[in-house]
């Protein structure tokens, strides 16, 4: 038996320590919570993407009667990004949450299934795509989406 260490490296910033671009970032997906609709869970998540031409490209999440019909905000905004600039690479993804009018203070992190859509981006793309995640707390950053999602199914396993 042989064991394998897997570690994680995430860096937490203070707003204010973020540089001008990941700030637009994040200010982007918390106004995007404004496109939430969420009429079941009453959390709203904003999402931003920015693109290698520096456009950003915003999504929220979308509930529906019927529950998995629904969309998180993270794959709103990355299909549409990538239907609506199927040639510009995704360099950074930003990712907000409120309850209410109050903003988490804590950061969430993208559920399985949109860390699996970020991975498939960074590889339709070749690379990887920085995470912000903001709380008011603080704003964790992951370099590519490996860190949140180790040992993730990639093209290449299929060879
Ligand atoms: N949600 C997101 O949009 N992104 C996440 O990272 C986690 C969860 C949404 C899905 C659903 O509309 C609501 O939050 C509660 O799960």
């Amino acid at each position: 038996m042989k064991e394998y260490k897997i570690e994680t490296v995430l860096h937490i910033y203070e707003i204010a320590e973020l540089s001008k671009e990941d700030r637009e970032l994040v200010e982007a997906a918390k106004s995007a919570t404004a496109g939430s609709y969420a009429p079941y869970s009453k959390f709203h998540v904003g999402a931003a993407v920015r693109l290698k031409n520096n456009m950003i490209v915003t999504g929220a999440n979308q509930e529906n009667a019927a529950f998995p019909s629904g969309l998180c905000a993270e794959r709103t905004a990355l299909f549409a990004a990538n239907a609506q600039n199927p040639r510009q690479p995704v360099v950074a993804l930003a990712i907000a949450a409120r309850k209410g009018r109050q903003f988490l203070s804590q950061p969430i992190s993208p559920c399985g299934a949109c860390r699996q859509v970020i991975s498939g981006t960074e590889e339709r793309f070749g690379q990887p795509i920085r995470i912000l995640l903001y709380g008011t707390d603080g704003v964790i950053v992951s370099e590519g989406i490996s860190p949140l999602l180790p040992l993730r199914f990639v093209d290449g396993n299929m060879n």
